[in-house]
C-alpha cells in the first residue's frame, strides 16, 4: 500500500508550518506504519542548521499517542530526517540535494525514483523553488509529486499568474494543492453520508431543506500575526478555500464514481451554478476588546493599520441556481475571537404540516466537524411516559462513543498519505480554484476598495455582531423555542 524508498523533501523546514504540521504528520504516518523506515526525509531551508538542530526544532511537536514504543519511534523517525541549507533561487543547495537523492536511490537500488517535494513556503518563493526542482531534482524516470499550500494567489488575477508560472513546470497530476479541510475525517465523510444513505439522499433538496448554514468559529484573535492577517481577512483565510470546499461537497451531485476526477468534476459543476455573491447579502464584523477588557481588540495590535477595515467576522449569503437548490438560502459564517471554537454544518429542514401537532420543532441535521466529531439529527419524539406531548431529542452518532478504538488521523496525516499513494481526490484542482476566485474576487475588491463598508464591532469572546440573529432569520433560519434543548456533547477521553 505504501511506497518504500520514497524521498520526501520538505522546503521551509525551519518554518512554522513544517514544525507544526508537516513533520508531525510524517511522524504520525511513520508511527502508524504508513511510512516505511526505508524512506528518506530531507528538510531544506535557508537557515544554517545541522541535522541535530532540525531534530531539536521538530521533536517537541511529535506526538506518541500513548504508543508504548513512542519515544523509540521518535528516535527511529529522526534517523530518517536530515537537513540541507541553501537559497531557494540558486543552484548550490539544489546541487547538493540532487547528489543526496541520487546516492540514496543508488544505495537502495531504486530504478524508478519516487520523489515528493513539500513546499511549506511563503508564496513569494513558490515559483523559484518549483523552477529549481524541475531543473535539478525532477525524477525523469520515476514519479515527482509536488505538494503546495495556500495561498494560491490573492485574487483571480494573481492566482492565474501563479498558475501560468507553475503549469509549464509540472503536470496537473504531479501537483497536490492542499486544502487541509479536505483531510478532516468529517469532511471526507460527507460523500459517504449523503450518497450512502437513502433517507438523507432523498431529503437533500429544496423540497425538504429550509436552509443550510456552515459555521467556523475560533476562540482566539489574530494575536501576534495581525500584520499578516490585515492583508488577508477571514474571507480569504478560511471561506474562499476551506468552507467553500465543504459547501461544494455538501451540495454537488452524485459523482459517477469516487474516482478523483469524477468527484472534482461534480464539484466544479456545482460551483458553476453558484450565483454571484450579492454585496448586500453579507454581514461583516471586526472584533473589539472583550467585555471585561482583558482581551485586546483587533486594532490594538501595533502591526495593524489603525483605520483597518479588515474583516475578522463574516456571514455571507449564497444561492445555487440549479434544480436541487433553487431558492434555498445558504449562509457561510466565520469569525475569529468568538465565544468558542467549533466548525459545523447545520441543515434545517422544513416544518411538518400543521394540524395534527401543536408546535413541533424543525428537524436539523448537524455535522460537527470539530471538536468532538459527531453527526446528529434533532428530531421530535413523544415525551416518554403518560404524556401526549412531543419533545426534541436526537439521533446521535457521536464518534467518541461509537468508534472507540479507531485512529482518526489528523488532516495532514490523511493528506500526505494520499500524496504517497498518488490519490488526488482530496486535493484542489486548478479549475476549482479558478471558479472559486471568480466567485470571491468581486466581493473582496468591494470590501477592500474605496467604498468599503465599515465592519460591525463585536466584543472579543462574544457570538459575533449582534446583527447575526436577524441575518440568519432573514435567511429563513427558524430559532426554535424548543425549551432547554441542548445536544449532549461527549468529549473523547
Ligand atoms: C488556516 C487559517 O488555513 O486554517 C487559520 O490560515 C485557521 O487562520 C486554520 O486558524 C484553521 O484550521 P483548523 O484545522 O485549526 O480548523
Amino acid at each position: 500500500e505504501f511506497k518504500e524508498n520514497t524521498s520526501i523533501v520538505v522546503f521551509g523546514a525551519s518554518g512554522d508550518l513544517s514544525k507544526k504540521k508537516t513533520f508531525p504528520a510524517l511522524f504520525g504516518l511513520f508511527r502508524e506504519g504508513y511510512l516505511d523506515p526505508s524512506c528518506k526525509i530531507i528538510g531544506f531551508a535557508r537557515s544554517k542548521l545541522s541535522d541535530k538542530d532540525l531534530h531539536e526544532k521538530i521533536k517537541p511537536n511529535l506526538k506518541t499517542n500513548n504508543d508504548e514504543k513512542g519515544s523509540e519511534k521518535i528516535e527511529q523517525f529522526l534517523k530518517m530526517v536530515s537537513y540541507i541549507s541553501g537559497p531557494y533561487d540558486k543552484d548550490e543547495g539544489f546541487d547538493k540535494l540532487a547528489k543526496e537523492l541520487d546516492s540514496y536511490e543508488k544505495e537502495q537500488g531504486v530504478k524508478n525514483p519516487h520523489r515528493l517535494f513539500y513546499l511549506a513556503l511563503p508564496p513569494s518563493t513558490f515559483v523559484a523553488v518549483a523552477t529549481q526542482i524541475k531543473k535539478k531534482v525532477y525524477a525523469e524516470h520515476g514519479e515527482t509529486r509536488v505538494v503546495v499550500e495556500k495561498p494560491f494567489g490573492h485574487d483571480l488575477e494573481s492566482f492565474r499568474e501563479l498558475q501560468s508560472e507553475l503549469s509549464p513546470l509540472f503536470r496537473e497530476d504531479e501537483l497536490f494543492r492542499i486544502d487541509h479541510y479536505l483531510g478532516k475525517e468529517m469532511v471526507k465523510n460527507l460523500v459517504f453520508m449523503r450518497f450512502g444513505n437513502t433517507f438523507l439522499n432523498a431529503a437533500w433538496n429544496k423540497e425538504n431543506i429550509q436552509m443550510i448554514q456552515i459555521s467556523f468559529k475560533e476562540p482566539f484573535g489574530t494575536e501576534g500575526r495581525g500584520g499578516y492577517f490585515d492583508e488577508i481577512g477571514i474571507i480569504r483565510d478560511v471561506m474562499q478555500n476551506h468552507m467553500l470546499q465543504v459547501l461544494t461537497l455538501l451540495t454537488m451531485e452524485r459523482p459517477v464514481t469516487f474516482d478523483s476526477e469524477a468527484v472534482r468534476d461534480e464539484k466544479v459543476k456545482v460551483l458553476k451554478a453558484f450565483a454571484p455573491i450579492d454585496h448586500n447579502d453579507i454581514l461583516i464584523g471586526q472584533y473589539g476588546k472583550s467585555d471585561d477588557g482583558s482581551k485586546p481588540g483587533y486594532l490594538d495590535d501595533d502591526t495593524v493599520n489603525p483605520d483597518s477595515k479588515c474583516v475578522t467576522f463574516a456571514a455571507l449569503g449564497f444561492k445555487i441556481q440549479n434544480e436541487r437548490w433553487d431558492g434555498v438560502p445558504i449562509v457561510m459564517r466565520a469569525g475569529k475571537a468568538l465565544n468558542e471554537g467549533k466548525v459545523e454544518i447545520r441543515i434545517q429542514f422544513k416544518a411538518v404540516p400543521s394540524g395534527v401537532f401543536g408546535e413541533v420543532a424543525h428537524n436539523e441535521l448537524v455535522i460537527r466537524v470539530q471538536p468532538d466529531e459527531a453527526i446528529y439529527i434533532k428530531c421530535n419524539s413523544k415525551t416518554p411516559g403518560l404524556s401526549t406531548t412531543s419533545q426534541v431529542s436526537e439521533l446521535d452518532l457521536t464518534y467518541a462513543r461509537r468508534f472507540k478504538d479507531f485512529w482518526i488521523p489528523e488532516a495532514y496525516e490523511a493528506l500526505i498519505k494520499d500524496v504517497l499513494s498518488g490519490d488526488h481526490s482530496n486535493f484542489v484542482r486548478d479549475d476549482e480554484l479558478d471558479i472559486s476566485w471568480k466567485l470571491f474576487t468581486p466581493l473582496l475588491k468591494y470590501l477592500e476598495g474605496p467604498d468599503a463598508p465599515k465592519p460591525e464591532k463585536y466584543a472579543y469572546g462574544s457570538r459575533g455582531p449582534a446583527e447575526l440573529v436577524d441575518f440568519l432569520k432573514s435567511h429563513d433560519y427558524v430559532f426554535e423555542d424548543s425549551g432547554s434543548y441542548q445536544w449532549p456533547v461527549i468529549t473523547p477521553e
